[in-house]
């Protein structure tokens, strides 16, 4: 893929079936995409890839990530765990260092999803850029402005080469 110089890459891989996660992820790549953050300094282009539909090519070319799932049965959804069983090997020693925030929407504490994701991005060497934003029922304004900034301030920081 080609890129344009000084452009950084947010690659934003996701899973949601019924929205929720869908609402969270939107809002953020809504705040990563803030026309503000290309005017202090690399131009950030924000791709979001459905994590079934993401390819190891996606993981390489991406200078950051921002990973969202439902916690399903006390752990990441399937479709990001198939993201990572067809990536993580592919991946490893390629993208060590880049950051990352994982966003988890859960119907209670979300714990198993974040256990769950956290130790494979370690594994690949991504460096958590935040803690992770872990949404409870329903999705309200609060959640959505929480993830605009998260997906704001993870964009900023690759335009800053900060992390
Ligand atoms: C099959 C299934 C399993 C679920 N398992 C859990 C779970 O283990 N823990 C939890 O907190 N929520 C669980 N939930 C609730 C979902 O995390 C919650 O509905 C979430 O908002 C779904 O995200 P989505 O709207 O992006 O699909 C489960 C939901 C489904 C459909």
């Amino acid at each position: 893929m080609s890129r344009r110089p000084n452009t950084r890459t947010l690659l934003v891989v996701w899973h949601s079936a019924s929205g929720g996660t869908r609402a969270l992820v939107e809002a953020a790549v809504d705040g990563a995409s803030d026309p503000a953050i290309d005017e202090i300094g690399a131009l950030v282009e924000v791709r979001m890839v459905e994590a079934l539909h993401a390819e190891v090519e996606d993981v390489l070319d991406a200078d950051g990530f921002l990973l969202a799932t439902p916690e399903n049965f006390g752990y990441m959804s399937g479709a990001l765990k198939v993201f990572f069983d067809r990536t993580y090997y592919p991946c490893l020693d390629h993208t060590r260092g880049k950051p990352y925030r994982l966003v988890v929407k859960a119907g209670g504490d979300g714990a198993g999803a974040v256990d769950a994701v956290v130790p494979l991005a370690a594994g690949l060497g991504w460096r958590p850029a935040g803690e992770p934003l872990v949404v409870k029922g329903e999705v309200n304004d609060g959640h959505t402005d929480a993830a605009r900034e998260l997906g704001g301030s993870l964009a900023a920081g690759l335009a800053l080469d900060l992390w």
